[in-house]
């Protein structure tokens, strides 16, 4: 069978190594002063930044052979690159997640062709519950540090080369990107928590009881992605930042219940603050 009919995702390194060769040719086809050293997951409803691109060039999944496709409403499902602000960037429209029954390295994969194509920083954002006491959601959240709760390591299964056996994760959400996002966020008169997400395989939410534990257990958001691709990103060297758009309040802490399109409002509801926070660190990071 020709590879360009494969629904398979490839996962394993010569399979990685293709598809980057695919998109990275794709996107050398519209010339940008300089290749994007900083890539951006859009999570649920934040899908707005990447009509801010410039001289955009858009690579559906589906055109790329063996690579995953995406199935959550939501979710566009396409690679995006250009310039945002002056500035290169590369967007990864729509992500893979546990909860779809992808296996944990289809939810790793753009992760992994990022770092081929060779990007340095990767900016993850998500729509998550508050688990906080004291914050009231819709507002955002810096992700200080996780706590895995999916119990499905991403990196599962053999190595893939060049990651290592056993990444450390003593820093997973890098110490000095956050000083940029609140110096940014200070400035823009954006208010950002800062806390710990917990990650759950999901797709139902949480019950109340699973909520209660784990605030207990020192969380302060949950959802249902982002540590696979910062565990991922950790483990080529890269720098994480991960933002959270706090949509709802955890089960149980509100009367009332969950609602995937509710949680889609709220995203949009902060989608503008989230890009004025993104957007200002992109401008930052540049500088360096
Ligand atoms: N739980 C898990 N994932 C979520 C939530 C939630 O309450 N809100 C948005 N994503």
């Amino acid at each position: 069978m020709p590879a360009s009919d494969s629904t398979a995702p490839a996962l394993d390194s010569e399979g990685l190594d293709r598809m980057t060769q695919f998109l990275g040719e794709r996107l050398a086809a519209r010339v940008t002063p300089k290749k994007p050293r900083i890539a951006v997951v859009l999570g649920s409803g934040l899908g707005g930044l990447a009509d801010l691109v410039n001289d955009a060039v858009v690579v559906p999944y589906e055109e790329i052979p063996g690579h995953p496709r995406s199935t959550v409403a939501g979710h566009q499902g396409a690679w995006i690159s250009g310039m945002l602000d002056d500035i290169p960037v590369l967007l990864q429209a729509g992500r893979f997640h546990l909860y779809e029954g992808h296996e944990p390295g289809v939810t790793v994969t753009p992760i992994r062709i990022m770092a081929r194509l060779g990007i340095e920083t990767v900016v993850l954002t998500n729509a998550a519950g508050c688990l906080h006491a004291k914050w009231r959601p819709p507002a955002l959240m810096l992700v200080a540090d996780h706590i895995q709760f999916s119990f499905r390591s991403a990196l599962r299964g053999p190595v893939v080369e060049p990651e290592s056996r056993f990444p450390d994760l003593s820093d997973p959400y890098d110490e000095s990107l956050r000083e940029v996002a609140r110096r940014v966020a200070l400035d823009a008169g954006i208010r950002l928590h800062e806390g710990v997400y917990a990650s759950m395989l999901g797709p139902t939410y949480e019950t109340p009881a699973e909520v209660s534990m784990l605030g207990r257990l020192g969380a302060d958001a949950v959802g249902m992605s982002t540590v696979p691709e910062a565990i991922a990103a950790n483990a080529r060297g890269m720098r994480v930042l991960a933002i959270s758009s706090l949509t709802n309040l955890a089960a149980g802490l509100s009367a009332e219940p969950l609602d995937h399109d509710d949680v889609l409002d709220a995203g949009r509801y902060l989608e503008r603050s989230m890009q004025t926070l993104v957007r200002g660190i992109l401008v930052e990071l540049s500088k360096s």
